[in-house]
């Protein structure tokens, strides 16, 4: 019988912490024409992680280079002050962190509202249990394998274990909802998370620290495709 994830479709999400930011158009352009499936859009505060990166005037600029869709990963501290803005400024995608979001239901409804799809993110030291009772009224879960703020760092081997309970979960109880990977993922470890349960695959430093992008996710992809889900 086929398990409830199977329908879903793998999708690569270069991570734009990681472009040239002088050429951001370009880079966005670029990314699409080799093949991604989504833009993932990197949002710090500086006070839910020790770094601040780009907002909401940079989306709107993204927006008009490009027809994928955003996917906005809020790293801060007041993520409802902002969601309104992103969506109205082109994100099809909101992530907000569990850790400053007390009402999953009520946020991912506001989401909805919004029209946008909603998502809750999970730090490395969080437990997936603080968002799984509340799965079905997402759209994706975001684990992070890293500790969120910077591009470039490891991948935490933790965040396996993670996503293979997180995904044996959803599909126990039926849920067929995108699981992404955030976080040093790179050629050398997407078998292994595809195996574990995701199926949206961030990768920033992995892709654009790279000279041929199309070439990068091209490999990406077939690595993902050879890989099968237990
Ligand atoms: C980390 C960000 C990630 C990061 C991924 O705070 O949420 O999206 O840009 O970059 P790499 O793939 O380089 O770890
Ligand atoms: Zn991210």
């Amino acid at each position: 019988m086929a398990l409830p994830h199977e329908d879903l479709h793998d999708k690569i999400a270069p991570s734009i912490l990681s472009a040239d930011f002088a050429r951001l158009g370009d880079e966005v352009r670029a990314v699409e024409k080799a093949g991604a499936d989504m833009i993932h859009f990197d949002v710090m505060d500086g006070h839910f992680v020790p770094n601040l990166s780009i907002g909401i005037p940079v989306m709107e600029s993204v927006r008009k280079v490009t027809k994928l869709p955003l996917d906005a990963h809020l790293m801060i501290s007041e993520p409802a002050r902002y969601i309104e803005a992103f969506v109205k400024a082109g994100a099809n995608s909101i992530s907000v962190h569990c850790e400053v979001c007390p009402d999953i239901p009520a946020m991912a409804k506001r989401i909805h509202d919004l029209g946008a799809r909603a998502s809750i993110g999970i730090n490395p030291e969080t437990d997936a249990d603080k968002v799984l009772p509340f799965a079905e009224h997402l759209d994706m879960i975001l684990v992070m394998s890293v500790h969120p703020g910077f591009g470039g760092q490891e991948f935490i081997p933790a965040a396996l274990d993670k996503l293979r309970y997180i995904r044996r979960e959803l599909d126990r109880r039926g849920l067929s909802i995108d699981v992404e990977i955030d976080g040093g993922v790179k050629l050398d470890n997407i078998a292994d998370v595809k195996a574990a349960g995701a199926n949206v695959f961030v990768s920033g430093s992995g892709i654009f620290g790279k000279p041929d992008y199309g070439k990068i996710v091209g490999e990406m992809r077939d690595l993902i495709a050879q890989t099968h889900q237990p």
